[in-house]
């Protein structure tokens, strides 16, 4: 069991970071949130408070939280006294490596620091740090403060005891952390998103199918037993022999080229982007694509609190 007011800092007051500073507030850590851009830092108790009350939470428990979260106008002020840093800050190799030197220049020896880098490699981002054996990956999912996973992912020098201590802070807050024992690209969660959303193209780009049965498909079928049942318990649930003889008859059919599919790079050239410019693998209205914004936060708060055995 992790203690209680222990420092933590975080280095980014976005998307991520807000809910990140949120989550171990709510814990009852003390959060000291930092951003180089004053209008990041103004406005994050106000996103604080907003994203903890669509979780439904009183006002009580807001206000609690807030007191615990301290905003720092830079990265050295944030880190002085911290005894855990989670970093968060834009996806660029170059920026995050300048902030982890900037970080180990003015905290203690013994903090240890963590990037939320979604795909970049830990070892890579860690590589020019004096003391790497404190250094990990905490691999947050969107919205932070709301998907339990977080995946703590060790690289070649990281020591044991310090993903020990990561997995108790987070475990205490309430997350699911699952150890990555290597440091390989997507970790464990991206990877295997990734190889569905493959030959989810795959299918389009072949003429079987459109993406609204693709999507149909998946959330009319397997998707509903996802958040309760692992392909691999799954595969214990219908027995191995017979994963082995689907495996022998589709294996061998399914995409596996090694890179990005050329239906997706036309889409990007083309400017369809998506729901942001109203068309991608489909068209989108405004309020259609509000509505999938709705729809998903309102699943997600459901299973909030949804304990996983
Ligand atoms: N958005 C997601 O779905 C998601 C999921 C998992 C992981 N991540 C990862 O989390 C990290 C943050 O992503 P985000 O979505 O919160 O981005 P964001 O753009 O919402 O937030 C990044 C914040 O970092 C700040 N920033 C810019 N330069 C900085 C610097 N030098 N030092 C400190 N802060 C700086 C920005 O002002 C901004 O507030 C990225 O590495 C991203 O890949 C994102």
């Amino acid at each position: 069991m992790t203690a209680k007011n222990r420092q933590i800092a975080v280095i980014g007051a976005g998307l991520m970071g807000h809910g990140i500073a949120l989550t171990l507030a709510r814990a009852g850590q003390y959060v000291a949130l930092t951003d180089p851009f004053p209008e990041a830092r103004t406005s994050a108790p106000a996103r604080i408070r907003s994203s903890m009350s669509a979780m439904g939470l009183s006002e009580a428990e807001i206000a609690r939280a807030l007191k615990r979260i301290e905003i720092f106008d830079t990265t050295a002020g944030a880190v002085r006294a911290a005894e855990v840093v989670f970093e968060a800050a834009p996806e660029k190799l170059d920026l995050k490596r300048k902030i982890f030197a900037e970080i180990e220049a003015h905290a203690p020896e013994a903090c240890i620091l963590a990037s939320n880098t979604s795909v970049m490699p830990i070892t890579e981002i860690m590589a020019n740090l004096r003391l790497k054996a404190r250094a990990l990956g905490t691999h947050w999912w969107n919205p932070p403060h709301l998907i339990p996973l977080v995946e703590v992912v060790k690289t070649e020098w990281t020591e044991a005891s310090v993903a020990a201590d990561m997995m108790d802070l987070l475990s205490d807050a309430g997350k699911t952390p699952v150890l990555v024992a290597k440091d390989v690209p997507g970790f464990i969660g991206n990877r295997l998103q990734h190889a569905l959303w493959r030959e989810a193209i795959s299918l389009v780009e072949n003429g079987i199918c459109d993406a609204e049965a693709v999507d149909t498909v998946i959330k009319a079928s397997f998707g509903r037993r996802l958040a309760v049942l692992g392909p691999l318990e799954n595969a214990d649930l219908v027995g191995t022999d017979l994963t082995l003889d689907i495996h022998e008859n589709v294996l061998f059919d399914l995409e596996s080229r090694k890179g990005p599919s050329p239906y997706l790079k036309q889409l990007v050239s083309d400017g369809k982007l998506g729901m942001k410019t109203g068309e991608g693998f489909r068209k989108w209205t405004d309020v259609q694509a509000n509505d999938v914004r709705l729809r998903v936060a309102r699943h997600l708060k459901r299973l909030d609190g949804i304990l996983m055995d």
